[in-house]
Order: C-alpha cells, then sequence, then structure tokens
C-alpha cells in the first residue's frame, strides 16, 4: 500500500532543509529541536516580557514561559500587565489553572499560574495537549513529542510526573534536557498539593515492565528492568545454535506487546528518501516474498566488558562477561527484496553519471555509499546500517520473523526484527516497525553516541561526534569450559568420547577421539567412575595433568575463523585447537561466515608447584586462605585463547591497549587462571579420599564458573551502580 500525502512531502522537505540543523542538535543537544528563529535559553525572561502565542492555545493566549521561546528582540519592553493578562486568559481557557493569586507562602513566580494535580491528571496521553509535572513545575510538551529522540514514548509520563520515567532511563538526567524541559513550562503545582518539602508526594507509575515475558531462570541476570541477561557458560555454546530461551537478552526498555492473533496485522512502514511511504503487513511479507533462512550470531558491542574493566580499568555500562553472544537461524524476509519493491531507486555504481552512455542514472536514484536504512522498534529503540550494506546481495540482512525454526520469541523482537549479520546487534532492531531511507544515520542515542568506541587516551570524556558509529564486529574469542586433571581422566568433559572413540555426535558435532588424545598429551583416559581415588598430591602437579577448554570464536563482516591459538603458559608456548565442524547443524548458513566458530582442545599443563601444607581443609574458609599461598612460586597458570580471521586480522594482547571508557569492543586475547590445590586429608597423605584439584576462579573441581561469578561480583562492585542503577544510562 502506497501513501503520498502533502504531509509526507512536508517530512521529506522538512528533512531536506532542516537536515544539517537537526543532525547537529541531535548529536549535541539530542532534544533540542526549535525552530532556528527561536531564541532559547535557560534563564527565565524578565516578567514583564510579551508573550509570544502559545502554539495549543486560541490565537494571542500565551502561557508566560512560552516567552522564552521568543527571539531576544522580543524580549524587550513590555510590562506586567502583559504578563497577567496572559496569565488570565490561560485560566480561562484551561480549568486546571487555580482561579485565585497564589498563596502567600507561595513565593514562586508569581506570574505564572497553578494547577492542581487533578486537573494536570486530565492531560494525559489521550489529550491534545499533554503535560507532565517535575518537581513542582507544570509542562506542556505537546510540541516536544515530535522532537523528542524516543519518539511518543514521553506520553506515557503525561497527566503525572516525568521523574519515575527519568528514573528509568537514567539518560535525560543531564542538565541539557532539564534545560530543554524548561522551555516548556507553562505553570506550577498548585501549592495545596505540595508537601512540607515544596514537592508533591511521591508518584508511583504504572510498571512499563509489568508485561515482559518470563525468562529461563539459568540466564545469569545484569539487570532486571529492563531486562539484561547472559547465558551461563557452561550452556553458551553447548550446542551450534544457542537454544531460544537461553539466548542473551538486551533490552533498554520494556517488550512491546503486540497480541500473537493479530500479528499478521503488525505494520511496517517503508519510507523512501523522497518522503513516499509504503506499508506493509507481517502477512504481507511472509505471503508475497520469498523467504530465507541465515545462520548467524548477535553479539553486543559490550560483549566481554567485564574483562576490560578487571584488566585495563573502570568502563561504564552493563558488565558483560563472555555471554553477550549467541548463535540461531534466523527465518525472514531480505531487505533488499522489500526496499526494492517499495521502489527504492539505486544509482548503478557502474554509470555514475546522469550522461553514462550505458544504463543512465536519474535523479531520483539515490547512492547507496552515501543513504543509511533507519530502522525504529514500537518501544522507540532505533539504529540504522549503510545502505550498501541492506543491499548487499551477499550480506543476507533478514527482516525475520523466526528463530531457530519457532516463531521469533518476544524477548527477540516478535513479531518482527532486523537481523544484520556480520554487524554489531545493536543494529538488529527488535520490535521492527518503521523503516526511513535516509542520507543520515539514525539520530537516536544508540546510534549517535552509546555504539561507538574510543581511543584509550579519550578518557571519561569522549568526542562523540568524532567517533564512528560500531558496525562489522572485529575479531573475539572465549573460553567458555575448562576441565581439568581428574575431570578429564574421569571423562566428565562432555564432547570428549569415551569408549567407543566416536567421531560425531547426534547433532554432528565430532568428539575428540581419545586414542590421539592420549597420544598427543601422554596419558590415558579412566572410563568414567566416580569412586575412583583422587589423585594423591605430590610437591608439584604432574607432568602430564591433562586440560580440555572450550570456547567460541567470532568475527565480524562475514570473514571466516581460520585458526584458533590456545596457550597453556600465560603465552609463551602456542597450540592449535580443533575448529568443530558445525556444517550438519547448519543447513543455511548464508552467504559468508555469519555464525561462531566452536573449538575444542586439550593439552597438558606445565609442572606447577603446589603449596606446601597439605593439609588444610579447603571447606574451612579460615585455613582455605592459609592453603592459598599466592606467593608459591608457579602455583598457578593462566590458559589464554585468541582466534584469527580469513583476513589475518587477530585479537590484540591486552586490554590496555583498546581501552575506552565505554568497554566497548573488549577483544583481547581471553585469559583465564588455573590453579593446583590439595584438598582436606589429601591424597599425599595417603588415605585416597582427598587430592589434587584445581580451581578455576573460586570454582574448584569440574566445570568453569569463573566469569559467571566475576560477572555478578563486577555488577556489584561498579557496572549496574556506576550508571545509575539500571545499566540504562549509555550502556550498551
Ligand atoms: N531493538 C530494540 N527495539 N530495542 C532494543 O533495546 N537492543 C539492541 C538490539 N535491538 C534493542 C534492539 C541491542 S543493543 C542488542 S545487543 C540486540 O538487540 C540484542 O538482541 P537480543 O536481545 O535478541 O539478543
Amino acid at each position: 500500500m502506497a501513501t503520498r500525502t502533502p504531509k509526507h512531502l512536508a517530512t521529506s522537505i522538512l528533512r531536506q532543509f532542516g537536515r544539517r540543523d537537526a543532525t547537529e542538535l541531535a548529536i549535541c543537544r539530542p532534544y533540542r529541536l526549535r525552530p532556528r528563529h527561536i531564541h532559547i535559553s535557560a534563564r527565565r525572561p524578565s516578567n514583564d516580557a510579551p508573550r509570544v502565542p502559545h502554539p495549543k492555545l486560541p490565537t494571542g493566549r500565551a502561557p508566560p514561559y512560552q516567552a522564552r521561546a521568543a527571539p531576544l528582540s522580543f524580549l524587550v519592553g513590555g510590562g506586567v500587565a502583559a504578563s497577567l493578562l496572559a496569565y488570565s486568559q490561560l485560566a480561562e481557557d484551561n480549568p486546571g489553572v487555580v482561579d485565585r493569586a497564589p498563596a502567600s507562602t507561595d513565593d514562586r513566580d508569581p506570574s505564572l499560574p497553578r494547577f492542581r494535580l487533578a486537573d494536570i491528571r486530565k492531560h494525559d496521553a489521550s489529550s491534545s495537549q499533554p503535560w507532565v509535572t517535575f518537581e513542582d513545575k507544570v509542562y506542556d510538551i505537546t510540541d516536544w513529542i515530535a522532537a523528542h529522540p524516543g519518539g511518543d514514548v514521553i506520553l506515557r509520563a503525561a497527566g503525572a510526573s516525568i521523574e519515575p520515567y527519568w528514573n528509568i532511563f537514567t539518560i535525560h538526567k543531564a542538565p541539557h534536557v532539564r534545560e530543554i524541559l524548561q522551555q516548556y513550562q507553562i505553570g506550577f503545582i498548585d501549592a495545596a498539593d505540595l508537601g512540607p518539602d515544596g514537592l508533591p508526594a511521591a508518584e508511583t507509575v504504572e510498571d512499563p515492565f509489568v508485561n515482559d515475558p518470563i525468562r529461563d531462570p539459568r540466564l545469569i541476570t545484569h539487570t532486571a528492568k529492563p531486562r539484561n541477561a547472559e547465558p551461563p557458560n557452561e550452556e553458551l555454546d553447548r550446542t551450534f545454535k544457542t537454544p531460544n530461551e537461553l539466548f542473551y537478552v538486551r533490552h533498554h526498555m520494556w517488550v512491546p506487546v503486540v497480541e500473537e492473533a493479530k500479528a499478521g496485522e503488525h505494520l511496517l512502514s517503508i519510507e523512501l528518501p523522497d518522503g513516499e511511504i509504503k506499508q506493509y503487513t507481517l502477512e504481507d511479507l511472509k505471503t508475497k516474498f520469498p523467504t530465507h533462512k541465515v545462520t548467524a550470531v548477535l553479539q553486543c558491542s559490550g560483549n566481554r566488558r567485564n574483562d576490560m574493566t578487571r584488566h585495563a580499568g573502570k568502563t561504564n555500562g552493563l558488565q558483560w562477561g563472555v555471554g553477550a553472544i549467541s548463535n540461531a537461524e534466523w527465518e525472514g524476509v531480505r531487505l533488499s527484496d522489500i526496499l526494492a519493491d517499495a521502489g527504492l531507486k539505486v544509482r548503478d555504481a557502474a554509470s555514475p553519471t546522469p550522461n553514462s552512455s550505458q544504463i543512465p542514472n536519474t535523479e531520483d536514484q539515490v547512492d547507496a555509499n552515501a543513504f543509511h536504512v533507519q530502522f525504529t522498534g514500537l518501544e522507540a529503540y532505533g539504529a540504522s546500517i549503510p545502505l550498501a550494506k541492506a543491499l548487499d546481495p551477499r550480506g543476507d540482512v533478514l527482516l525475520a520473523f523466526g528463530m531457530n525454526g519457532e516463531t521469533l520469541p518476544r524477548d527477540h523482537g516478535f513479531p518482527l526484527r532486523a537481523v544484520v549479520p556480520g554487524h554489531v546487534a545493536a543494529r538488529s532492531v527488535k520490535w521492527l516497525s518503521k523503516i526511513v531511507v535516509s542520507d543520515e544515520e539514525s539520530t537516536s542515542q544508540w546510534q549517535r553516541r552509546d555504539y561507538k568506541s574510543f581511543g584509550p587516551n579519550e578518557g571519561a570524556n569522549p568526542n562523540w561526534d568524532r567517533a564512528v558509529s560500531i558496525q562489522e564486529m572485529p575479531v573475539t574469542s572465549a573460553i567458555t569450559g575448562v576441565w581439568v586433571g581428574d575431570c578429564v581422566r574421569r571423562g566428565r568433559v562432555p564432547w570428549m568420547g569415551t569408549s567407543d572413540n566416536s567421531t560425531t555426535t547426534p547433532n554432528g558435532s565430532r568428539i575428540l577421539d581419545m586414542a590421539a588424545v592420549s597420544k598427543k598429551v601422554g596419558f590415558t583416559p579412566k572410563p568414567t567412575d566416580t569412586n575412583l581415588p583422587a589423585t594423591p598430591c605430590p610437591p608439584t602437579t604432574p607432568a602430564d595433568e591433562p586440560v580440555a577448554v572450550q570456547g567460541y570464536a567470532y568475527s565480524g563482516g562475514g570473514r571466516a575463523i581460520t585458526r584458533v591459538d590456545v596457550s597453556l603458559d600465560g603465552g609463551k608456548t602456542w597450540d592449535q585447537a580443533e575448529l568443530v565442524n558445525d556444517r550438519a547443524e547448519s543447513p543455511h548458513p548464508g552467504n559468508k561466515a555469519w555464525a561462531w566458530t566452536r573449538w575444542r582442545y586439550v593439552g597438558a599443563l606445565p609442572i606447577l608447584t603446589l603449596p606446601t601444607d597439605t593439609t588444610c581443609d579447603t571447606t574451612n574458609t579460615a585455613e582455605r586462605s592459609g592453603c592459598h599461598d599466592r606467593k608459591a612460586p608457579k602455583q598457578c597458570t593462566t590458559l589464554v585463547v585468541k582466534a584469527t580471521d580469513d583476513a589475518y586480522n587477530t585479537q590484540p594482547e591486552n586490554h590496555r591497549g583498546i581501552y575506552n571508557v565505554r568497554g566497548n569492543l573488549a577483544t583481547a586475547w581471553h585469559r583465564v587462571k588455573i590453579c593446583p590445590r590439595c584438598t582436606g586429608g589429601g591424597g599425599a597423605a595417603g588415605d585416597g579420599k582427598g587430592g589434587l584439584t584445581w580451581s578455576t576462579g573460586e570454582t574448584f573441581g569440574c566445570g568453569f564458573r569463573k566469569e559467571a561469578e566475576e560477572v555478578r561480583e563486577g555488577m556489584r562492585r561498579q557496572g549496574v551502580v556506576a550508571n545509575g542503577g539500571n545499566g540504562n544510562e549509555g550502556s550498551n
């Protein structure tokens, strides 16, 4: 369905003429979109200034504060009479105005009217003139809605205090936002509705997260509202495709409610550069276009931020462990098909000038290298990608409605989301409702600010405008599982074969050939038997102490992982991991390497000296610290992984060189320290009950939960706290 209305033309014209202003303003002062001739001042003008007409009031009527939006030349002359006139006119037209002089104890600006809370409530989202309050002031936000980067989300606060929402979206707690709001002040809350502290009673807002879906309890939650959670390491890459219920979740707001029965009617509007708007229902997309499947990773730019924090310094944002990444098979329609159907005309790169002798280009064709596709979700989140990526026939950008063979779950964008393989997941907008093809990037804070990275020298106040938006992701890898010593010998490693030496699992992954493993690392694995006595404690660890390590590697832009290097001694010596062949798991890989590569490694640890006190009991906390002699030589070793992609990009050695205050793109070598210990009644004492055991972080025995522990600790210590309590301010 195509519509072409004067409104759209007007939008287009506005965009043409207002673009520069809008862009600049949106970047520097995101909310300050006022006509250029209007003077904006944070200070209140003198009371005797003449008033410019308030657009929502009958001609000639103006709330006094609107005068602040007048040109400077207007702000001279006039008098108290004008103020009083404006006040009485406002009172006449707005029944909420208290028809009496302010109380003598009320020493606030007498030129401004007072409103009762009951009347303010009438100016809710359904009103043509929505108001909000902040502290004891009343604001008419009618004109702000169109310029508000979060769109009409602001209407949720209409008729009441905006403060509870600012507590959720803490980015608003900045002086420039107060300054903008100030422009819309029309009066004060009546003193009768104020407490002794001069403020109204705290507002209880309807919890906007009340309809969020119930999540799998195994997810590690960073923030509950909005929900941000990652799968535990042991689940993250257990299978090639992350199960839907364990796929990491990254929300900036609540999950929009779309009734399942009405999902087919969900509307996607597409605005072309000339202002023309086309609309498609989900049903249209599903029935009129060919569907495609692509297996692709989504990864947040903040993945492994906690690692950067621990190794390079404080970072702002959610303290993700290694799990802000997951892999799934997506089903949907190609964005390029929809844009072509909508009538987008693209300049032929082979005949760039209109006079070319081959296929002449015309004025209405756009240059794919200069344009962007802006996506907006139902709850107002927005981001964009270059048009060239959207149109790349090998780029596999989907408008997806299916995930791992199921309907897209609500947490992951039901009923429709963009999936932009190879790019930072911030561009894969969920609950997609609007697409705009524009010659500028999305003006949202998530495009212009949050998802950018900076030089280590830039400190806490980087130059946001100079940095480019993150699009394609760099190469990264992480360790997600470690098993040491008896854990390996006793067959606790899920992907190591037992007696039959199978080479494939039911899901197609390879199992390491145990004969090859024992030859390589010089030990003979024992069959699964939990009753076997532990290895006794010698003064040093044995020469063939086995270690099994697993993890994932991934690079953006569709670049394939060609090699994963593993070190068992902190990076002094290296070996190569086995890349898991997951081809059978990925019948729809798409045109490039969009999925992750899982890897496995089995090796023998370097000999380490054990703490001398072998009698200490590790179940006793007081004694345990005595056992943990940090100064003992070579007591611990560090496992390291790094990956290389097919462009020979590889990971930086440490986070110091790529440190940025946002903690974005934390891709340094991933390290996990492991330490040997002797447990109580140790094997060295000969009773067979204890023996040599290994820890990763605070976790003893088989398995590896180090990251999860540290992520939790990171959250407690600084992550969410650093962001005002909910991880929303500039977090990613
Ligand atoms: N789309 C909408 N509408 N709202 C959001 O908050 N978050 C973005 C992106 N798309 C977001 C969104 C970010 S930052 C990430 S990392 C991914 O969604 C997370 O996708 P997932 O929750 O499906 O893993």
